[in-house]
């Protein structure tokens, strides 16, 4: 890269970032990058923004997916609107079709009242499908009518109802191998693959690992109330070199656990716990045997959370405890699901 080329992409950087900061007045939706591929990316997304065209996010868990759908949103026409999120992993398959399409009082036994659909909420804006590659065959069908149709039909009624909205999905697996197979519906697929856009994972482009991980830094350090200088030549260099599994996510996490245990000016090589965990001598660090479990037990069941796409049921599985015991030890160890 030439100097102007440098310069070039930093002035678009922050451009970029004053821009989401006008139109949230907050943080929220401000997206830290130096890699000109995701530059490339944040054009043609603003570009998209503007149409009601379907975006399709493809790329790993915790790369930015989600960032990137609000994103859409917030530099829409339809920004004012809701912008309403379905994890389609997350929600029972039995509760899907009611999550989506409300119900009336009496549709089903539990069914006491009745209920909005998340489609009627984001009316007028913005439903982001998270993990759509987990969607049941059987709500595609129902999914692909509301595009076509843009109409809905409440569980238990035959009164349709108008909604307008402008669809963003998400996944993180080949979703033309479920096509393929025979796990995810063509017509859908060309429905919602209008404009698909691949966010590559953070290994990939390495130039963003410091520049996110001083974001973090000065995030958790506020929520802390804790202050540190910033990171040891050790710790930055083997943030360089880690791949990064769980992306951007994992980043965050690792800074938020450093900022919990370091006890430096500088947080340290030792205090990021990289290549699974690792208890090296470290002075003055808490290294009681509770919160050595804890800090253990915290980051191998969002992992495990993570491969299951947050799938509670699928991850007690993998954990071989119980679903409930796993929503316990989810609030106690106060596991963020995203
Ligand atoms: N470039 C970025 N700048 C700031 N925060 C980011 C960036 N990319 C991801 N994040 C944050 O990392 C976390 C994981 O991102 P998310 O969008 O949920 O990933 P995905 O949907 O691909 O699993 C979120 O808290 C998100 O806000
Ligand atoms: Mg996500």
């Amino acid at each position: 890269m030439t100097g102007t080329d440098k310069l070039q992409v930093k002035s678009m950087e922050k451009a970029y970032m004053e821009k989401s900061k006008s139109k949230t007045g907050q943080d929220r939706h401000r997206i830290i990058t130096k890699s000109p591929v995701i530059h490339e990316i944040l054009d043609i997304i603003d570009r998209a923004a503007k149409t009601d065209s379907s975006v399709l996010l493809l790329g790993e868990s915790g790369a930015g997916k989600g960032l990137f759908a609000e994103r859409v949103h917030v530099q829409s026409r339809r920004k004012d609107a809701p912008f309403i999120t379905v994890n389609c992993a997350a929600i029972p398959d039995g509760l899907l079709e009611s999550e989506l399409f409300g119900h009336v009082k009496g549709a089903f036994t539990s069914a006491v009242s009745a209920r909005q659909g998340r489609f009627e909420m984001a009316d007028n804006g913005t439903i982001f499908f998270d993990e759509i590659g987990d969607l049941p065959l059987a709500l595609q069908a129902k999914i692909l009518r509301v595009i076509q149709e843009k109409k809905i039909e409440k569980v238990g009624s035959d009164v349709t109802v108008n909604v307008n909205v402008r669809i963003i999905a998400a996944t993180n697996k080949d979703i033309e191998a479920l096509v393929q197979k025979g796990l995810f519906r063509e017509d859908l697929y060309y429905r919602l693959n209008v404009l698909p856009v691949y966010i590559p994972p953070l290994r990939e482009r390495t130039e963003d690992i410091h520049e996110l991980a001083y974001f973090f830094l000065e995030n958790f350090m506020q929520k802390a109330k804790k202050h540190f200088e910033g990171f040891s030549r050790d710790a930055l260099s083997a943030m360089l070199s880690y791949s990064w599994p769980g992306n951007v996510r994992e980043l965050a996490n690792v800074i938020e656990r450093a900022c919990i245990i370091c006890r430096d000016k500088f947080i340290g090589y030792d205090d990021l716990f990289l290549n699974s965990v690792r208890f090296e001598k470290k002075e003055g660090a808490d290294r009681n045997l509770k919160t050595a479990i804890c800090i253990f037990k915290t980051g191998f069941i969002r992992q495990v959370l993570e491969e299951n796409n947050w799938n509670q049921t699928e991850a007690a599985k993998a954990l071989a405890i119980q679903r409930t015991y796993l929503s316990r030890l989810i609030k106690e160890l106060k596991i963020e699901i995203p």
